[in-house]
């Protein structure tokens, strides 16, 4: 009891014991997030005692600057903590620092008979990491550095992450996998970090690559696309690409289109691709180059016959020619028969020849060829083949075929004489149709036979030969026919004028050239002719 007294008297006495009322701060700087202690220490004379402490804090609320108690502000639990005491030592702790702690911070003490506020003010200022990454966009190669940067003199080493790894250096040589996050952060504190800083690093196209879609086979008339596409950073942008055939400039633009696409489109593509980092003239990539082959089905089909002019025994080949991509590999050969049954045309070969070792009239006739290839097939127009001579046995046959020649053109005067006052009309009659009349009126009325005793083939042997023939060869050869046919015995020609015109395309340089008379006339102008030959 006797010490309180004691107390008592020393506190009512101010000055006894001397001491000054005084508090001394320092300014503080902190990383945001970490803790700090804000240094403070105080004084008051002896003979006082400090019956409470506090940490206000300015704050401008409605244009004015008022001081609150720490303990006023909305603050997390444990966020401000006096870590002082009662004498001397005023120190705060403040956990976690924010941005919303930057401020001037004022000590105020209230003591038995006083009450103190310090004069002046602490300054916290609460700063961040803050990465630079220097340049932030660099072509590949360039040198790169990055900087930690601090407001606050610190006193901590720093580390450096891209996208969460560690990086080695802070000064590189920028390469594309460097391209990235940056971020730097307090060693051993990598919570307390910068923000992330983009590194971007730019180059030329690589990987230009053409692709042609559909892929494969192109068939003509078809619609193909070009695209070319590249890795390159910045991307390439639709005018930097370029289309080339055959090293000729087509067109720039990543895609390119075709809807009809024709054999002249085949050849050699390739495209080209620049950016801002690759300068246009210099350093354009170029794409491999793609091979464009348009397909078509066999067209432009002719025949060629060889020799040109056949006599009665004498080898013949018909020729089969066509351009066609890939090139035709399947040929048929078709001849038109007088046969009324579907279809006039029969199979008589395949192969690209077709060969006649020795041919006879049954061989006459018109031939058509069909080329095939894995796109589609066609038909040649139809080739007339004729005989213009016979060269088997008697050498009379000059002499008689004069001969009747004679006796024709005689009977041709007879009744032209005869008729001449009755019918004032030219007729011709080429001799070189002898022969086709029956196959050019297959389909005509069969009461006007224009001449008789045509070779045509059997069936039987028709339907060997196809037999025999349908397997790919080359060369396609007639079996010999019945020979009970060999020589031609005319025995009446009925000529019936007919409508005019050829009534098949030939082109074949033999093609008998017709002259008839003009339609219209009657049914009575009919000339009747006899001939008769034997061998
Ligand atoms: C790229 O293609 C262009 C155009 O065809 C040609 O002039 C150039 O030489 C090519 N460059 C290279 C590197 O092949
Ligand atoms: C690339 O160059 C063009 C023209 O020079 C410019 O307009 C564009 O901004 C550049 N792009 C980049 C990514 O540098
Ligand atoms: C077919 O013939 C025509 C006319 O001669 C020609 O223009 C065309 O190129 C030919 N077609 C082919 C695929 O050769
Ligand atoms: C027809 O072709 C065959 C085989 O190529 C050949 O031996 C023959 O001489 C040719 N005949 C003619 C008339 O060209
Ligand atoms: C050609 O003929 C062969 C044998 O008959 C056949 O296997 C092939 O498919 C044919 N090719 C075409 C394009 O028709
Ligand atoms: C070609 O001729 C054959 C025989 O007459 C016929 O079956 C086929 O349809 C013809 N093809 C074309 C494309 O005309
Ligand atoms: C077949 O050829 C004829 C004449 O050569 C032509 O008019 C026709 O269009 C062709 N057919 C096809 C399917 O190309």
């Amino acid at each position: 009891m006797m010490e309180s007294w004691i107390l008592i008297i020393l506190v009512i006495i101010p000055g006894v014991w001397s001491g000054n009322w005084g508090v001394t701060f320092e300014d503080q700087c902190a990383l945001k997030g970490t803790s700090i202690v804000m240094k403070c220490s105080y004084d008051y004379p002896y003979g006082h005692f400090v019956n409470n402490v506090g940490w206000s804090k300015a704050q401008y609320v409605s244009g004015r600057l008022r001081l609150f108690l720490l303990s006023k502000l909305a603050s997390p639990r444990g966020h401000f903590r006096y870590v002082g005491n009662h004498r001397r030592n005023c120190d705060l702790e403040i956990n976690n620092v924010q941005h919303s702690d930057e401020g001037n911070y004022y000590f105020s003490f209230v003591t038995t008979f006083n009450k103190w506020t310090s004069k002046t003010s602490a300054y916290l200022s609460v700063k961040e990491l803050t990465t630079l990454v220097q340049p932030s966009t660099v072509t590949e190669g360039d040198d790169v550095s990055l900087t930690c940067v601090s407001g606050c003199p610190l006193h901590t080493t720093t580390v450096w992450f891209r996208d969460g790894r560690p990086v080695q250096k802070p000064v590189f040589q920028a390469s594309r996998e460097d391209a990235g996050k940056y971020y730097c952060a307090v060693l051993g504190q990598e919570m307390l970090r910068s923000a992330s800083v983009p590194l971007n690093v730019q180059y030329a196209p690589e990987k230009v690559t053409l692709s042609v879609s559909p892929s494969g086979n192109v068939i003509k008339g078809s619609s193909v696309t070009f695209t070319c596409s590249s890795d390159a950073n910045p991307p390439v942008a639709g005018s930097g690409y370029s289309l080339y055939k055959d090293r000729q400039f087509v067109s720039s633009g990543q895609n390119h289109i075709i809807f009809d696409i024709q054999s002249s489109h085949s050849g050699l593509y390739h495209c080209q691709a620049w950016n801002n980092i690759s300068r246009r003239g210099v350093d354009l990539i170029n794409s491999t180059e793609i091979h464009l082959d348009v397909h078509y089905h066999p067209m432009n089909i002719s025949v060629s016959v060889d020799p040109p002019h056949v006599t009665e025994g004498s080898s013949v080949n018909l020729t089969c020619n066509s351009a066609a991509n890939p090139v035709a590999e399947n040929y048929t050969w078709y001849k038109r028969t007088d046969s009324p049954s579907s279809g006039s045309m029969l199979q008589v070969g395949s192969g690209q020849v077709l060969s006649l070792p020795s041919v006879e009239a049954s061989h006459t006739g018109l031939y058509l060829c069909q080329a095939r290839n894995s796109v589609g097939e066609n038909n040649s127009t139809e080739v007339l083949l004729t005989m213009t001579g016979k060269e088997h046995g008697s050498h009379y046959i000059p002499i008689l075929s004069a001969v009747g020649v004679v006796l024709f053109v005689l009977v041709l005067l007879l009744l032209w004489k005869k008729l001449r006052t009755r019918a004032e009309k030219k007729t011709v009659y080429d001799p070189a149709l002898n022969g086709e009349g029956s196959s050019f009126s297959a389909s005509e009325d069969q009461i006007d036979p224009v001449y008789a005793n045509v070779h045509t083939f059997p069936p039987s042997v028709a339907a060997q030969d196809v037999a025999s023939h349908s397997q790919r060869n080359s060369h396609c050869e007639y079996d010999d026919p019945t020979s009970s046919e060999v020589e031609v015995t005319y025995t009446a020609v009925t000529i019936k004028p007919r409508d005019p015109g050829p009534p098949h395309h030939i082109n074949n340089n033999r093609a008998p050239q017709e002259s008839w008379s003009k339609a219209g006339e009657r049914d009575d102008s009919v000339i009747y002719a006899t001939v008769a030959k034997s061998s």
